[in-house]
């Protein structure tokens, strides 16, 4: 037994600090790039309207679940279903988080990989002259395109992102999660606020409101609710594990069901901002189509900059703390097979968070080669189909496993009790009972199966 197993279990200075932690875990390249890119795909409004719906319906339930699971338990996603049904198959599902975390992390490393370069680009000026009009959007998309086509520059980039989150996850939790996320998730606020603001009062933007808010329901389909779903426990960090990580540093006597409440609301707050700046821009400065996938915000983020007075330093603060963010998610991520490794492999900290960051690296050279490094990789769509794979196929999976699990082995009535620790009242508890064993597993499953007979 090493030195490291032989501590106590650490647990969050306060409630504050995990809300902060947890909240820096959900809010990520989740809302400021997959969220836009998927309404951009899937319908506009009517995508915002069935997401609002899944967050509050089905996101919120099953944060709950897992903050729930993981506090009672104080372990990591695979001895926590061990320890409530010792000798079962339950922890299977404790193994697919810690799987879906290693993948998600590597292509999710190379997405932020991009905003480092994004760092580098708006600082050098590349976007401070962007010529008028459609000429704008054509450089923007220009400069993407060549960026992200560069394998030696994307690998590298990739390398240091997973290298500053194996770094801080191998320091711990409270010294690492804690420190980054207190400061810096109010400031992006601020700066999503002020350019959602310039978005909104560019000349043309109506359109791109119209297209974000007003919903077009003959665009409502299969496709779109799987994809909403997907897209609730992607940016709420739902599915593989990390809420109930997370959830088991809590103290007792914390309120989880406020603090899911809050999480999924403020996670929510910044995806809806993020579309409110992408969208009128991208209507009001004509170009790029909203279809465009994984390059559409690093191909419309730059219009708005160059919309607005000192353009290039909100650029560069903008992508600054969008690096921050997604590193607080980044951590998150890792932190599941970590904490697995950890208590149940008893390996030190340093040593689970270096391998499993190296091999997340050499896992996302395919995705970080997929957007023009690699003819093959391109041609392929590695890094969209890694995202649909285990971005929305798998983490649907564990969330329904997760219901199912709270619903029926564990039971709502004594999840319930755990909850009222801290929370005497849970006035909610019929409703997340509800929600917890019939409508979340429901609707899961209903799109789970629409997909594989679609194919
Ligand atoms: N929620 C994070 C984001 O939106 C990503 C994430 C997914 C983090 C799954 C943890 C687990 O960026």
């Amino acid at each position: 037994m090493n030195e490291v197993s032989k501590k106590p279990r650490a647990i969050w200075g306060s409630k504050i600090a995990f809300i902060l932690a947890a909240t820096g875990s959900a809010i990520g390249l989740g809302n400021i790039w997959r969220f836009p890119m998927m309404v951009g795909r899937y319908g506009g409004a009517v995508f915002v309207l069935v997401y609002v719906l899944a967050v509050a319906l089905i996101g919120f339930t099953v944060m709950l679940a897992e903050l729930t699971i993981g506090r009672h338990t104080q372990k990591n996603p695979v001895g926590a279903f061990e320890r409530i049904k010792p000798g079962t198959a339950w922890k299977a599902i404790g193994y697919l988080g810690v799987v879906t975390a290693v993948a998600i992390l590597s292509y999710y490393a190379v997405i932020a990989g991009w905003a480092i370069g994004y760092v580098f680009k708006t600082a050098g000026g590349a976007f401070r002259d962007l010529g008028g009009a459609e000429a704008a959007a054509a450089s923007a998309s220009r400069a993407f395109d060549s960026f992200v086509a560069d394998p030696l520059l994307v690998l590298v980039l990739l390398m240091g992102m997973i290298g500053m989150t194996a770094h801080i996850v191998s320091r711990g939790v409270r010294e690492g999660i804690e420190r980054w996320s207190k400061i810096l998730m109010p400031l992006l606020f601020v700066i999503v606020v002020i350019l959602a603001v310039r978005a909104l009062t560019l000349p043309g933007a109506r359109a791109g409101v119209s297209f974000y808010l007003k919903p077009d329901f003959s665009k409502l389909s299969g496709t779109v609710i799987l994809f909403a779903v997907g897209q609730a426990f992607f940016s709420l960090s739902l599915g593989l594990g990390t809420m109930l990580t997370y959830g088991s540093y809590i103290r007792k006597s914390d309120n989880l069901v406020s603090s899911a409440a809050w999480v999924s609301f403020s996670d929510f707050l910044i995806a809806f901002l993020a579309g409110i700046i992408i969208f009128p821009t991208l209507f009001a400065i004509p170009g790029i189509a909203p279809e465009e996938g994984p390059a559409l915000v690093f191909k419309v983020l730059p219009l708005i900059f160059s919309k607005i007075p000192l353009g290039q330093m909100f650029g560069l603060l903008f992508f600054l703390l969008l690096i921050l963010a997604a590193l607080t998610s980044t951590i998150s991520i890792l932190e599941v097979p970590v904490a697995y490794l950890v208590d149940e492999k008893k390996w030190s900290r340093r040593r689970a968070a270096w391998l499993v960051g190296g091999l997340a690296f050499l896992l996302g050279v395919p995705s970080a080669l997929s957007s023009g490094g690699s003819a093959l990789f391109t041609r392929l769509k590695i890094q969209d189909r890694m995202d649909f794979a285990f971005g929305s196929v798998s983490l649907a999976v564990g969330a329904l496993l997760i219901a199912v699990f709270t619903g029926y082995i564990w039971k709502a009535k004594n999840a319930a009790q755990e909850i009222r620790l801290g929370a005497p009242r849970f006035r909610l508890e019929k409703a997340w009972s509800l929600a917890i064993k019939f409508l979340a597993p429901a609707v899961i499953l209903i799109i789970l199966i629409f997909k594989i007979l679609k194919g």
